[in-house]
């Protein structure tokens, strides 16, 4: 399937969605958000030194962050209606924010932006980075701002020529990840965001999803042609994939450390998808 006709599979899948996930943090109030700043600073601080050397994190400067992205929420982005069905939602967004905070990109790319959720939050959250949105049809994106670059087409035919060692790329386009992080790698991008990037267990949420994702390409106990499948309750499908180790050949040679993010749904209620970072080698 090419790369078009699959983005208007996905978009048709999304539409088909209930609309009813989108949740703000705005009611939270203060508690809750010293709380998440709390969990978000163990899990940040848990990352390689190497990425959070650049800044002394602090519960402190956490809870600032989150502020900016609760006043973020409540004004600009709930006015432009962006958190439909298909789209990212708050806890994904906010560790996208947190990230984007945290990183500082100098540049940020991003695959998949649909509606603008995650594109729009990571406009706020690094104001001077130069930003590419990347997506075969763009005619969904809810928002359009000069300042980013747009693509109307898979990255990899229009490759980014990156050299600063704080980029950043999120992909939320459910392709292949061995794929995008042999093109990331080859671009020179070295931490990368996935976004609905379960393991096995949660893959009964998708019914298109960027097989092999990043917790299958790093299971050392998947045998080559085993098979991969699960149960799709929306569109009432058995799906079935085969893993090829010689397709993720090299992939894990390239991948400097990778971790699942935290959830921050269960305990603050902020719907968070399954998210990986990844950061690679130079
Ligand atoms: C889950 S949505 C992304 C939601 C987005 N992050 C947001 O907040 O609105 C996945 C999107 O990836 C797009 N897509 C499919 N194939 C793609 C490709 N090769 N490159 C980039 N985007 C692609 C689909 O058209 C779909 O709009």
């Amino acid at each position: 399937m090419t790369y078009r006709n699959r983005a208007e599979v996905v978009e048709s899948e999304l539409a088909a969605y209930s609309a009813d996930t989108f949740r703000s943090i705005s009611p939270l109030g203060s508690a809750m958000a010293e709380r998440i700043a709390r969990e978000t600073l163990v899990f940040l601080r848990s990352l390689a030194p190497a990425l959070t050397a650049e800044k002394s994190l602090s519960e402190p400067l956490l809870l600032d962050w989150i502020r900016e992205f609760q006043e973020f929420k409540s004004c600009e982005y709930d006015r432009l209606r962006l958190g439909v069905a298909g789209s990212t939602l708050t806890g994904s967004l906010l560790w996208l924010w947190l990230f984007c905070r945290l990183l500082e990109p100098e540049v940020y790319a991003e695959c998949g932006v649909f509606v603008g959720s995650s594109l729009f939050t990571a406009r706020h959250a690094c104001k001077v980075a130069e930003i590419h949105g990347f997506a075969p049809n763009l005619t969904n994106l809810a928002f359009r701002d000069g300042s980013i670059f747009l693509h109307a087409c898979d990255w990899s035919l229009e490759p980014l020529g990156i050299h600063g060692k704080r980029a950043l790329c999120c992909f939320d386009d459910h392709i292949d990840c061995a794929q995008r992080i042999r093109e990331a790698h080859a671009m020179g991008f070295r931490n990368l965001i996935f976004d609905d990037c379960p393991d096995i267990g949660g893959f009964h949420r998708y019914r298109f999803i960027g097989l092999p994702t990043v917790p299958l390409i790093l299971d050392q106990k998947l045998a080559d042609g085993e098979s991969v499948d699960w149960y799709h309750p929306p569109s009432k499908k058995n799906l079935i994939n085969t893993f090829r180790a010689d397709h993720v050949a090299g992939v894990r040679e390239v991948i400097d450390f990778a971790t699942s993010i935290p959830s921050l749904e269960s305990k603050f209620g902020l719907v968070t998808h399954e998210q990986w970072f990844v950061r690679l080698k130079s």
